[in-house]
């Protein structure tokens, strides 16, 4: 019989430490992991994965029930911290937020950490220090200190100190939820390639694509298994997926309203390449031809099976595996950017693109001009520590305007900009150069009415869970409004009102600690606090990351109808461009400080290569459109919905094929 790599019997486990009630968290979890295997965690805030995951390593020891790591009880690292140590250099953990892990100030000295601390001798942690630096393709920053690397970067010194230790397991709980995109796909690049050098993987995700890619995905639900298998089984089944509150991939979404009405067609299919192909493939055989000339959409390689594949089937590890210090070593990671910027602007990072997709009314620059709007943003420029040899230009000549009841995206990869700028909204910053007016005020007056301001424009910055101070949720919640002198039950009507929205409920969570809460849990109650003072301008910065998918859908409804009813404008900052897609009515990104396209998401994303080049992920049915668009196919450059591309596919496979030619566009 072979041994599991981690093996959980009857798990349960109750949280109790300085909490009057206890929280059952798990109750009754069991499940085993192989070695080798690449294992995704999916499930709704606060169904248990966290906690599962920290019983993993030995975080947590399990309430009842039992934990095995390589064959050994996890509970016995209470008398033996040898184990401890063992356990933990076994199985490694990678967090959402990088900077919980970081301890030291140069990135080297980082990535020793965790190898000194097991007591690894000095030349041996060089070797493992170099060797987890070219994994994660951060040997260039090995001399840096972590705080001036960007967020995606730091999240790779962090996993490059796990793999320091040369753990059999990696799990990454939520790791690349704070990332933009480029960010997430060199995280997701360093997770593929552990799991094709035979570390096993196990990886907490709310992104339905990435548990895709998982060998087998498990689904938590109350602390419970409620479905354990390959993603071909568990995530395309949209009944169950909601009921637990996920989300259906849109690719399966796609195959299914196209199954429906075209028989034989494929109704679970996971990947964007395996539905372009599919419809490739019947298009082809209703003109009688062959797929064999039709290429894919987007050059990834398929799942599973990469071009530099057989590089990676060498025992993990070694200090002579062929990956380390090879040019394939840090395929992707990092490289993004830099390319970005010159495949759209033609330069250097902050040059301007040539062209805006959607430019407006021949203004100078391509500006849009709204006759009155409740932001007003000319020419605006800031540099930070300026004079001094780290002066940074964040934003240089940024215009844009948002109407009344708008809802306004800003998007563009980290560091573009986006939070400079918002910062601007409620006066937290005062233009240094250009104007700045929001809800009629100028912010560079110096008389400038800034609490009026702020009780008129809500902004959730990134991480907000950081930022809660009170000790009850229900308190935190309430300290916005009541501030601006809310008392009694309208206040009390307010909190049950903005937790409803969020989806706490108010009975169970007001009087819950805000310590004790999930990570998804803990960004509602920022949204909620914000959400209470009901601002006429909202601005959210990443509102969505790290909330599940039926979380992160009730709230995309939920502002829609804020806007609808009472004129509520938004802007929203987001590396989602599905959200975008779904929510905006417009949509500026930035790149290196400037607007380097604008348009309605329509416009944007019928231009994926533009988008992509900074970076940018193009939403998964846009994507289809656009492959099935590049193999020659009609489909209206327009469809970015789930249900306009599925349409249009329809369309391709049942109208008779003569009347495409007019059809098409
Ligand atoms: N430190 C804590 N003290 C008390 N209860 C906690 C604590 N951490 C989590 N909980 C509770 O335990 C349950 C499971 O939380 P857990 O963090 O495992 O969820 P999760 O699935 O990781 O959620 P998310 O997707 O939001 O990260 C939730 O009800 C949560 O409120
Ligand atoms: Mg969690």
């Amino acid at each position: 019989m072979t041994r599991h790599l981690i093996a959980a019997r009857d798990v349960e486990f109750a949280y109790s430490e300085r909490l009057a009630a206890p929280v059952q968290a798990l109750a009754g979890v069991s499940l085993s992991i192989e070695p080798g295997e690449h294992l995704a965690v999916v499930g709704s805030n606060g169904s248990g994965k966290s906690t599962l995951a920290r019983h993993f390593n030995a975080l947590l020891l399990p309430t009842a029930g039992t934990v095995l790591v390589d064959g050994r009880d996890t509970r016995h690292v209470l008398a033996d911290p040898a184990l401890r140590k063992q356990v933990r250099a076994t199985v490694g953990m990678v967090f959402q937020n990088p900077d919980s892990q970081i301890v030291a100030t140069i990135v080297r000295e980082d990535v020793a950490f965790g190898p000194e601390n097991l007591g690894v001798p000095r030349a041996e942690i060089e070797r493992r220090v170099a060797e987890a630096l070219a994994w994660t393709g951060m040997e260039a920053a090995a001399l840096r200190p972590p705080h001036l690397l960007s967020a995606g970067q730091r999240q790779r010194v962090a996993i490059a100190g796990v793999l320091a230790m040369r753990p059999r397991a990696v799990i990454f709980d939520e790791a690349t939820a704070m990332l933009d995109p480029a960010g997430r796909r060199s995280v997701m690049a360093i997770l593929d390639r552990l799991h094709r050098a035979g570390v096993t993987v196990i990886q907490v995700t709310h992104h339905m694509d990435e548990a895709a890619r998982a060998d087998r995905v498990v689904l938590l639900h109350r602390g419970r298994v409620e479905a354990d298998g390959p993603p071909g089984t568990v995530l395309v089944e949209p009944e169950r997926l909601q009921r637990y509150g996920l989300d259906v991939p849109p690719t399966v979404a796609i195959a299914r309203q196209v199954a429906r009405a075209v028989p034989g067609f494929p109704a679970r299919v996971l990947t964007v390449d395996e539905l372009v192909q599919a419809v490739l493939e019947r298009a082809a055989s209703r003109a009688g031809l062959t797929t064999a000339h039709l290429t894919t959409p987007n050059g990834e390689a398929p799942r599973g099976g990469t071009p530099s594949g057989a590089a990676f089937n060498a025992a993990p590890w070694t200090a002579t595996s062929p990956w380390l210090g090879g040019t394939g070593a840090t395929g992707g990671a990092g490289r993004a950017p830099q390319g970005a910027y010159q495949a759209a602007g033609g330069g250097q990072p902050g040059e301007r693109a040539p062209t805006s997709a959607e430019p407006h009314g021949g203004a100078p620059g391509g500006r849009r001009h709204l006759p009155d709007p409740v932001i007003l943003v000319e020419d605006l420029a800031r540099d930070y520590l300026p004079g001094t040899p780290l002066a940074h230009r964040a934003l240089d000549g940024v215009s844009l305007v948002a109407g009344a009841g708008e809802v306004v995206a800003i998007i563009g990869p980290t560091g573009s900009g986006k939070s400079t700028l918002i910062q601007h909204f409620n006066g937290l910053l005062r233009p240094q150069r250009g104007r700045v007016r929001v809800a009629g005020i100028d912010l560079a007056s110096p008389r400038a009415d800034l609490r009026a301001l702020r009780r008129r424009v809500g902004i959730l910055f990134q991480r907000p869970e950081d930022q809660l101070f009170e000790r009850f949720v229900g308190d935190e919640v309430a300290f916005g409004p009541y501030k601006y002198g809310l008392r009694g039950d309208a206040l009390r009507q307010r909190v049950r009102w903005a937790m409803d929205v969020v989806g706490l409920d108010f009975d169970t969570f007001r009087d819950r600690p805000v310590f004790a809460l999930s990570g998804g849990q803990r960004r509602k109650v920022a949204l909620a606090g914000v959400l209470a003072l009901r601002p006429e301008i909202l601005v959210l910065d990443e509102p969505t990351a790290g909330l599940d998918p039926q979380s992160r859908e009730e709230l995309l409804a939920i502002l829609a109808e804020l806007r609808e009813r009472e004129g509520l404008t938004v802007v929203l900052v987001s590396h989602n461009l599905d959200e975008v897609a779904r929510l905006a009515d417009y949509a500026y990104v930035l790149a290196g400080g400037r607007v380097v396209l604008h348009g309605t998401p329509r416009s944007l994303f019928a231009r994926p290569a533009a988008l992509q080049a900074l970076g940018l992920d193009v939403p998964p049915a846009a994507q289809v459109a656009h492959g099935l668009r590049a193999a020659g196919l009609p489909v209206p450059a327009g469809a970015i919905h789930p249900q306009e591309v599925a349409a249009a596919i329809i369309r391709l496979l049942t109208v008779p094929e003569e009347a495409h030619g007019r059809a098409g566009a």
